[in-house]
């Protein structure tokens, strides 16, 4: 089976699919092509590639045309899907819950396709979730920027110029990004805060060496699968009061709040931000749905009222050699196991649409969407992600 690697062209994508140590690792059956310059950007050059034994195809036309199986990392462009042929397996972030229009191109380009947010979180697919491993690193790298950006040290320091106090940062959403935030804060040396609504958190943040700021959490702040639900607009009033005092005091607020499916709940007000230290640094993870501050601009960094105001769409891009490993990790795992032993039968799939992580990731197949949610979607419905 003949896999092709083609280069990223989503704008400042620095990401590649699979590093060079997937490919050596691959068993019997399977051939990768790689697109030339596919891995530069993250700093694995063709040649490395070449030295595992994987082919140097000069570009995405010629590589697309001699593939069975298409591994990305960004959902394809729809001048990408016309130069991939009927019948092929895709794999990738392929926006299966926000982009209705891809899922219906690909069921109409006959490609049997795989989408990584769709894994499900069951433990026997932890190897698989591309997500979780790449909003680890935004929310590292979210600590690193605000870091930087900050006027001050993060650490106490007693030098002989005198005392520095530690700068104070709030973490606001102590999910996948925010426990990493939390964790990447606490050892530059400052102190840290957080606040979720979900009360399972408490625990993981204060073993983080955090304090974890309790405002009476409500019952239903989760559901059954552990994930959170929408507050009542007056308990979500009461957060965002005890969120603006807190903010006068903090020098660094990254927020990562996220109810799957929803936009982002708004957490920082306008006023909150006015209210805040002339020099403090908001990383506002949320940009894309809508973030998690009211001043936020995502894709930009702005000044308002004094305090820098980040708001990042692509961190795990700026991380591009671990985040590429790992995710090259994700996608090496979902991919062999949906596809089977491929040893025999001159490189034929051997899906199992039984199997609940093969079912489960997949979006189309035979020129039809068979992700019951993603059709929902299509159809003018609005399910929860994942
Ligand atoms: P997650 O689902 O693991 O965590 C989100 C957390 O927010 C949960 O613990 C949830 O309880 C909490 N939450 C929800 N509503 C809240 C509220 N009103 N107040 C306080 N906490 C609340 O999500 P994950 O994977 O950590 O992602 C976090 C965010 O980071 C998402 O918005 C995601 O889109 C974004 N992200 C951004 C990237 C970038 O480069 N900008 C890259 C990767 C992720």
């Amino acid at each position: 089976m003949k896999i092709a690697v083609p280069k990223e062209i989503a704008e400042g994508e620095r990401r590649v699919t699979l590093i060079p140590e997937s490919v050596s690792r691959l068993g019997e059956g399977f051939e990768v092509l790689v697109q030339a310059g596919a891995g530069e950007a993250a700093f694995f050059p063709d040649s490395a590639y070449a030295e595992v034994g994987a082919t140097i195809v000069a570009d995405a036309a010629s590589l697309y045309a001699q593939t069975d199986a298409i591994l990305k990392v960004r959902a394809p462009s729809l001048d990408e899907l016309k130069l991939m042929p009927a019948g092929a397996i895709l794999a990738g972030f392929l926006e299966p819950l926000t982009n209705p229009q891809l899922a219906r191109a690909l069921a109409a380009a006959k490609l049997t396709s795989f989408a990584m947010e769709a894994v499900p979180r069951i433990s026997r697919a932890q190897k698989m979730d591309a997500l979780s491993s790449q909003t680890n690193i935004a929310g590292y790298k979210a600590a690193i920027m605000a870091a930087d950006a900050l006027p001050k040290f993060f650490p106490m320091l007693m030098t002989a110029a005198g005392t520095l106090v530690p700068a104070k940062t709030l973490i606001l959403g102590a999910g996948v990004a925010g426990l990493q935030a939390i964790a990447t804060c606490r050892r530059l040396g400052a102190v840290v805060f957080a606040f979720d609504i979900r009360p399972a958190v408490k625990e993981e943040v204060e073993s983080l060496g955090a304090k974890f700021i309790d405002v009476g959490l409500e019952e239903g702040a989760a559901d059954a699968g552990g994930y959170a639900t929408e507050v009542t607009e007056e308990s979500a009033e009461r957060n965002r009061r005890v969120i603006h005092e807190r903010a006068k005091e903090s020098d660094v607020i990254i927020s990562t709040a996220l109810i799957p499916g929803r936009p982002a709940p708004l957490l920082v007000t306008a006023d909150a931000v006015k209210d805040m230290k002339p020099g403090s640094v908001i990383v506002d993870l949320a940009g894309e749905t809508g973030g998690n501050c009211e001043l936020t601009e995502p894709g930009a960094t702005v000044v308002k009222h004094g305090i820098t105001i980040i708001g990042p769409l692509n961190l795990p891009s700026e991380v591009a050699m671990h985040a590429s490993q790992m995710y090259s990790r994700n996608i090496m795992s979902l991919f062999t196991h949906v596809v089977g032993d491929v040893s025999e039968g001159e490189g034929t799939p051997r899906f199992d649409f039984d199997d609940e992580i093969t079912a489960g990731s997949c979006i189309t197949r035979d020129g039809e969407i068979v992700s019951e949610r993603v059709r929902a979607l299509v159809e003018g419905e609005n399910p929860r992600l994942r």
